[in-house]
């Protein structure tokens, strides 16, 4: 049954675009993290829809469970097949064109296989702006940060990958089209099947285009780092950017000590500019249409009130392109810092801004006591109230070792202060297969069998993407 299968994937396909030798399918079978690994029949590439259809038709024939690709960048493992080997992953690399660049619309009809990066320069070349930024944005793709609902850094002023999205091109678990791709930015007819399908992370459709939302380029933007004291004085910091420049206010994150300590462990050249590397260091952006001198001066009376309602203690203002770079880097290289010290423990949590002082008081607090010498890389979108409070043993204990015995108990104390603040277990990276049973356990008993109903629905045979978000 098997080998028929795989002949006629073959003649859908074309031999080159079947991957079936171990050697051609390893490179998909590991996550970013190498967290997760596992075996495929086959890695497929497809390059239209119709394609994609084609497969799914199949595999609903043959029972056949589909793991949809992107980048492969994601932190949940829903991209990664389980280890039976009876899984295909379907990966959209070669579904990449850019379909059209409205301009009266603002807006832009893209495949799922494209790379963000490429989105970004395709449509700053037509003087647009495509704000979703992330760190993985030379690999990511756009199918994949609609299939994750992806955030990143210009979530305070732009919104969430959801928010940009106008339209969505999709194959159903049948293999049906449907195309949902006009781009409307007002459309109440019925439900929102966009809606559904964003976030869903490759279990109720397989994304195959989309329409997304264009801004005008801005004219000007200036970074600053600042140093903080407390997570109090950066709310009222942040409070008062947001009255100030409202929406001028792109960017505002946020990286402790431990986080930059350990960033220049492993990239030295990218110390921080702060003298003393403080408590917090704070990176700032604004982004503006009128002038560079317009945004300057702003951000320079914003920070000298910051400075005499001693809010912040020393800041620096890049001069420069590139040293603004330089301030992005820093905060983007903390995960490739974590990547290079080995397994660590990631909390992708939202808090209310509100408890966000309390939540790090009494987490770090317990943590400290019960977990001794552990290191906290807090580090996030402060701005959304997204933390990355990630968890690394300490110094000279060997990861691996330490998570076995820590990781079960270290994720529970975790997710009970989340629960406590009102939170969510997870901001912007999704469940996958990491976060399955903590869902379970905190998505709330309605919530969670309305969630099984739908895949249910959608999905009968249960054949895309089993056993990541939901199990039914
Ligand atoms: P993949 O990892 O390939 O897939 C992710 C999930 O989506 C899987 O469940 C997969 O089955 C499904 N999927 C993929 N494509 C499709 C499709 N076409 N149709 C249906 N389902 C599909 N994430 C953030 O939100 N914010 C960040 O700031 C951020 N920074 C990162 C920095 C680094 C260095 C790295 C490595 C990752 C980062 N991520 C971040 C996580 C990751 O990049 C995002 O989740 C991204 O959206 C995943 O895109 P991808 O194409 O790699 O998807
Ligand atoms: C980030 O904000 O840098 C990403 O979400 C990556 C991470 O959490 O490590
Ligand atoms: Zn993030």
């Amino acid at each position: 049954m098997r080998s028929e299968f795989l002949e006629e994937l073959i003649l859908t396909l074309g031999h080159p675009n079947v991957l079936v030798d171990d050697d051609d399918k390893a490179p998909y079978l590991t996550d970013w993290r190498k967290r997760y690994s596992g075996k495929a029949l086959a890695i497929t590439l497809p390059k239209t829809v119709q394609e994609i259809a084609q497969i799914v038709q199949l595999c609903a024939k043959n029972q056949i469970a589909i793991v949809p690709q992107g980048g492969h960048t994601g932190f949940c493992g829903g991209a990664t097949p389980d280890n039976t080997g009876a899984q295909i992953i379907l990966n959209l690399k070669r579904m990449n064109a850019i379909r059209e660049i409205d301009k009266a619309n603002q807006k832009i009809t893209l495949e799922a296989g494209c790379i963000l990066q490429a989105v970004q320069d395709k449509a700053a070349e037509q003087d647009f702006l495509f704000p979703l930024s992330l760190g993985a944005e030379g690999s990511c793709m756009i199918g994949g940060n609609l299939a994750t609902n992806a955030g990143g850094t210009n979530v305070l002023r732009y919104g969430n990958t959801r928010d940009l999205c106008l339209g969505l091109e999709v194959v159903t678990a049948k293999g049906e089209i449907w195309n949902g791709l006009k781009g409307l930015r007002k459309d109440n007819t019925g439900y929102d099947l966009r809606d559904l399908f964003i976030g869903s992370e490759g279990t109720l459709g397989i994304i195959t285009a989309a329409v997304m939302k264009l801004y005008p380029l801005p004219i000007s933007q200036w970074t600053t780092l600042v140093a903080i004291d407390s997570i109090e004085s950066t709310i009222a910091l942040l409070n008062l950017f947001q009255k100030r420049a409202t929406s001028l206010l792109t960017g505002f994150e946020m990286m402790t000590q431990e986080s930059l300590t350990l960033n220049e462990k492993h990239f030295p050249h990218m110390a921080n500019p702060l003298q003393g590397n403080p408590p917090y260091t704070i990176l700032i952006e604004l982004s503006d249409h009128e002038s560079e001198e317009h945004v300057r001066q702003l951000l320079e009376t914003i920070l000298e009130e910051a400075f005499e309602a001693g809010l912040i203690s020393d800041a620096v203002i890049a001069n420069n392109l590139s040293q603004a770079n330089s301030f992005w880097h820093m905060r983007e290289h903390i995960t490739l810092a974590q990547a290079e010290e080995g397994a660590n423990l990631k909390h992708d949590i939202t808090i209310p801004l509100s408890s966000l002082d309390n939540f790090i008081k009494e987490t770090d607090a317990q943590m400290r006591s019960q977990y001794p010498g552990v290191r906290i890389i807090n580090f996030g979108h402060l701005g959304d109230g997204n933390l990355h409070y990630n968890i690394a043993p300490p110094l000279g204990v060997d990861p691996k070792a330490f998570n076995l015995i820590h990781e079960k108990p270290i994720h529970e104390l975790i997710y009970a202060q989340v629960e406590r603040c009102h939170g969510s277990i997870s901001a912007e990276h999704g469940v996958g297969q990491l976060k399955l049973e903590d869902l379970r356990a905190h998505k709330g008993e309605v919530a969670h069998e309305l969630m099984k109903t739908l895949k249910r629905a959608l999905d009968p045979q249960n054949i895309l993407n089993p056993h990541k978000v939901v199990s039914i």
